[in-house]
């Protein structure tokens, strides 16, 4: 029931004092606004391949991200952190690193996901696109921090391996809002790439701790 039926009900029972604060009313606006464009797009947008509209569906964590735009209140912020923590799944053999060969070249493909591309194809992380992580690749964007050293730097503890495989799974478990993708919640990756991943980051043998 909108603010106006209230009103009208309470108007009815001859109710005194029927007080509509201006926030209220641009919420409402705001939400019927949002709710407007999302049917644009829906009906814009076409499904083509693997790229379906059900995209355009945004789970509690987004829809909370899109309403603060990208920077909630400290309450929100760690309401979904919370949230997120339980979200995360770690590989039942309890092993979190793989082959950092293998990781390297999901650091550095930045296929899948696309109408375009093949979904039985293994997606890449394209982790380059916004870390450093080697000095071997020049070649990298820096929305996110540097990931060069990070082993070495933050010490090769299993709580830093547990803590490098939780962020990439889902990094809405550490920072709310973040921009990048939860790559094994949102099943861009597989266990398997995580591990290597993680290993790229975290052997000592990596060119990222070299
Ligand atoms: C679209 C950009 C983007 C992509 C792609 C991306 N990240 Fe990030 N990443 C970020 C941002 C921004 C941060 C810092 C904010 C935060 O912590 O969420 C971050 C933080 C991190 C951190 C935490 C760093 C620290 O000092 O604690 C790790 C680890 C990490 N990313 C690993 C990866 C790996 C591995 C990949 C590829 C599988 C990847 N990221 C892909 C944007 C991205």
């Amino acid at each position: 029931m909108n603010h106006k039926t209230i009103c009208l009900i309470a108007a009815a029972l001859m109710v005194a004092g029927c007080a509509v604060t201006a926030e209220q009313v641009a919420a409402e606006k705001e939400a019927a606004n949002s709710q407007a464009a999302l049917g644009m797009m829906k009906t814009s947008f076409k499904t083509r391949g693997q790229a379906s509209v059900d995209r355009l569906n945004q789970d509690e964590t987004q829809a909370l991200c899109s309403q603060y735009r990208d920077n909630p209140p400290k309450n929100i912020r760690e309401k979904i952190e919370a949230l997120n923590q339980t979200l995360t799944v770690f590989p039942a053999d309890g092993k979190l690193l793989g082959d950092w060969k293998e990781g390297e070249k999901v650091a550095q493909s930045g296929v899948g996901k696309q109408f375009s591309d093949n979904p039985e194809t293994p997606a890449g992380g394209n982790c380059y696109a916004c870390h450093q992580l080697t000095k071997a690749e020049v070649s990298y964007g820096n929305i996110g921090p540097s990931l060069y050293n990070f082993g070495k730097v933050r010490g090769y503890a299993p709580e830093i391996a547990k803590y490098a495989y939780g962020k990439i799974y889902n990094a809405e478990a550490y920072s709310a809002c973040s921009n990048m993708p939860r790559f094994g919640h949102s099943k861009i990756l597989t266990e398997q790439q995580i591990k290597n991943v993680v290993a790229l980051l975290m052997d000592p043998e990596s060119p990222v701790n070299k």
